[in-house]
């Protein structure tokens, strides 16, 4: 039977598992409990998740977009066993909306210049590479900034 994930906009209740999905998929630069709860009380950042058939988290996005400006993308993941399905290209294709509905003009990211698989999903969303950020994620570890025009 085809597997049915379904998506939705993240709320308190997930905190606790995007922090500890944060410890998995970001070892480098996990986000505490206090951060993720500052952030989601925000108006200015949208965060959704991907749920399997059982309602488990198994992906999730964040955006800041502050209005008439460029939008940062704060995070995309989703957990190994779900990869390669199109997940994160939907939670992205969700909070571009989201970004796009706050008139943002632009969405810029971040990403560790060895992350082969996200510069992929990005170049593949149309995402061009603009500089790198010398010791972004901490000392020796370099980050690529990336950019797309919204229409
Ligand atoms: C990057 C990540 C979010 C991709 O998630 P995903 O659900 O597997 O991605 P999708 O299935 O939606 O793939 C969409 C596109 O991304 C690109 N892509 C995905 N995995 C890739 C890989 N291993 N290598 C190269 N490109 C890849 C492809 O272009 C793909 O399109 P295609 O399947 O039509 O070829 C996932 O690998 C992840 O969570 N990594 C750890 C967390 C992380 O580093 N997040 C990014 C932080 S900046």
């Amino acid at each position: 039977m085809k597997s049915e994930n379904t998506y939705r906009t993240a709320n308190a209740f997930d905190l606790p598992v995007f922090v500890s999905l944060d410890k998995e998929l970001f070892p480098y630069s996990p986000w505490s409990a206090s951060q993720y709860k500052e952030e989601f009380s925000s108006p200015t950042r949208h965060f959704v998740v991907a749920e399997d058939e059982a309602k488990n988290i198994i992906g999730y996005a964040g955006v800041f977009a502050p209005g008439g400006a460029e939008a940062d993308v704060l995070t995309v993941g989703v957990i190994p066993s779900h990869r390669g399905k199109g997940i994160a290209r939907h939670l992205m294709a969700l909070i571009t909306d989201w970004a796009k509905q706050q008139g943002s003009t632009a969405m810029m990211l971040e990403v560790k210049v060895d992350n082969l698989e996200a510069i992929g999903l990005y170049e593949s969303l149309g995402y061009s590479k603009l500089n790198t950020r010398k010791d972004y994620f901490g000392s020796g570890l370099d980050a690529l900034v990336m950019r797309l025009e919204l229409p």
